[in-house]
């Protein structure tokens, strides 16, 4: 299991100082972020993925310092992120979506390894030649989280996974959030409002002016 660890790590945006001096060791598992509106959550997660550099402090998995994104690199490859809206590409079939995360991240994949993925997050391999708007929301996000997993990233970072879905999708999707750091090994970050959601992770993290507090689903 990956071992993420921040030490001292603001971000000032000047207007707002979401995180002010953040230190904290996510040794594995799945662990939920909350706090209120603008407290910071989407901010933590780009930070931990690499995709935003902090203001001070230091990002490091398993040891070795998140690498700063890139125009051709989104993010460190040990990270892959999951957004509210899914963001697949809309004029690209299912699996054709996962072989050009897998082509980007330089990982070798063939249409048995996309239907493998699309089976840990529990689809069905027909959906594989569907394009996304042919899927419901529940379905997209798993597509998403497929498309991470191909990418052999082996910390998942969701942000908000499951905002724009309703209560049986929202289940769905934690539970494979879930299942991807009990049964494979990942570590598994997820911003979240719902408790339902953090209910489903091994811990739970609250953001709090600028500070990371234990918190209770
Ligand atoms: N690029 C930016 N420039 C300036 N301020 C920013 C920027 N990004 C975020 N902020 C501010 O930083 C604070 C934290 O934002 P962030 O998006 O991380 O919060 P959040 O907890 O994810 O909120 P939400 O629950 O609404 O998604 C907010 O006050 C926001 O307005
Ligand atoms: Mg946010």
């Amino acid at each position: 299991m990956a071992v993420i660890e921040l030490t001292g790590v603001s971000v000032d945006y000047g207007s707002a100082m979401p995180l002010a001096g953040v230190s904290v060791t996510l040794a594995g598992g799945s662990t939920a972020v909350m706090g209120p509106s603008g407290s910071g959550k989407s901010t933590l997660l780009r930070v931990i993925a690499g995709a935003q550099v902090p203001t001070t402090g230091s990002v490091c998995i398993d040891g070795r310092p998140v690498r700063r994104a890139t125009w051709a690199t989104p993010s460190d490859v040990r990270v892959a992120m999951i957004y509210q809206d899914y963001r697949l590409v809309q004029f690209l079939t299912v699996r054709e979506n996962v072989l050009l995360a897998a082509e980007l991240r330089g990982a070798s994949c063939d249409s048995a390894t996309v239907e493998r993925q699309l089976s840990r997050v529990l689809l069905e391999p027909d959906v594989a030649d569907r394009l996304p708007s042919t899927l419901s929301g529940g379905q997209q996000q798993r597509v998403a989280i497929a498309r991470a997993l191909v990418t052999g990233a082996s910390v998942i970072v969701a942000d908000e996974p499951t905002g724009a879905l309703d209560g049986e999708n929202t289940r769905r999707v934690a539970d494979v959030l879930a299942s991807l750091s009990e049964r494979d090994g990942l570590t598994v970050v997820v911003a979240t409002h719902d408790p339902a959601v953090a209910s489903h992770m091994q811990s739970c993290l609250a953001l709090e002016c600028g500070a990371l507090k234990a918190a209770v689903a």
